[in-house]
């Protein structure tokens, strides 16, 4: 199972993508989260401790290991290098385990997403087609807000895309947006997971907006998911919470 989860800034992917990443490590399965939003932050969600999170760097940083794998060095660089790198050890080589939770952080080298044929690019797109498409393990991967950076066999290989919106009508738009381009690209396996909910008519206006058939349900509002974000430990402690994203995963397997 490959999810993609994607949305505005600040709706609560990530803080979704954590929960859902440590129900299905503890129901035992083999779970890789993979943070490829250029702000990460993915490892604090999923309540890593400090000294870990400390020692993350992102693959995009990882210069001596992409200039290995593209046979590309300074001088060579903008000039000729291998666009076929060895990426299939990567997952296991550099990626941090806790809670049953393995997790890997991609980070950024072109903000724009598409225009950048650099080294560095080059071993992302590999890597991230190689997680959706060859890895074995429950993929759960915390995007930005769109999927354009995906390319076309990469996103047909996602089984489901989740776009979080929160109710209001800005996030709403996002969604369609990412709708739209995945309509483009031949896909339309776009769900959404309404957060932040609020009340009976927050549950309304986000059906009546999105349409029932594509809502997986709603998380509610709680300031304890919040506070979670500075006191350090994880959305995941939340256990009303965890239960709303317990029947979330409940319907989106039967759906996917
Ligand atoms: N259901 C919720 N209730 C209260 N606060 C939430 C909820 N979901 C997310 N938050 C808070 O909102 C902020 C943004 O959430 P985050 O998951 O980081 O969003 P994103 O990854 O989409 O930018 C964080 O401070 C988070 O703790
Ligand atoms: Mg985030």
């Amino acid at each position: 199972m490959k999810i993609a989860i994607t949305g505005k800034g600040g709706v609560g992917k990530t803080t979704f993508s954590a929960i859902l990443s440590r129900i299905y490590a503890e129901e035992g399965y083999n779970v890789l989260a993979v943070d490829a939003d250029p702000d990460p932050n993915l490892a604090l969600a999923l309540g890593f401790p400090e000294e870990i999170i400390k020692e993350i760097v992102p693959i995009s940083e990882m210069k001596t290991m992409i200039s290995e794998r593209t046979s590309s060095t300074p001088e060579t660089f903008g000039k000729m290098f291998k666009i076929n790198p060895k990426v299939d050890d990567i997952p296991e080589k550099f990626c941090k385990k806790h809670n049953g939770v393995k997790l890997l952080t991609m980070g950024t080298v072109d903000k724009a997403g598409m225009g950048c044929f650099c080294p560095e690019n080059v071993l992302l797109k590999k890597l991230t087609s190689h997680l959706i498409l060859q890895n074995k393990d429950i993929v759960i991967m915390d995007m930005e807000a769109g999927i354009e950076h995906l390319g076309r066999g990469t996103a047909q290989g996602v089984d489901l895309f989740i776009v979080v919106i929160e109710p209001g009508i800005r996030s709403i738009k996002t969604y369609e947006h990412v709708k739209n381009l995945a309509e483009q690209l031949g896909i339309n396996r776009v769900l959404v997971v309404a957060n932040k909910v609020r009340n009976v008519d927050d549950e309304k206006y986000v059906l009546e907006h999105v349409g029932e058939e594509n809502c997986l349900g709603f998380i509610h509002y709680r300031e304890n998911v919040g506070d979670s974000d500075r006191v350090n430990h994880s959305p995941y402690d939340s256990k009303e919470t965890v239960g709303e994203v317990k029947k979330i995963k409940e319907k989106l397997e039967k759906g996917a």
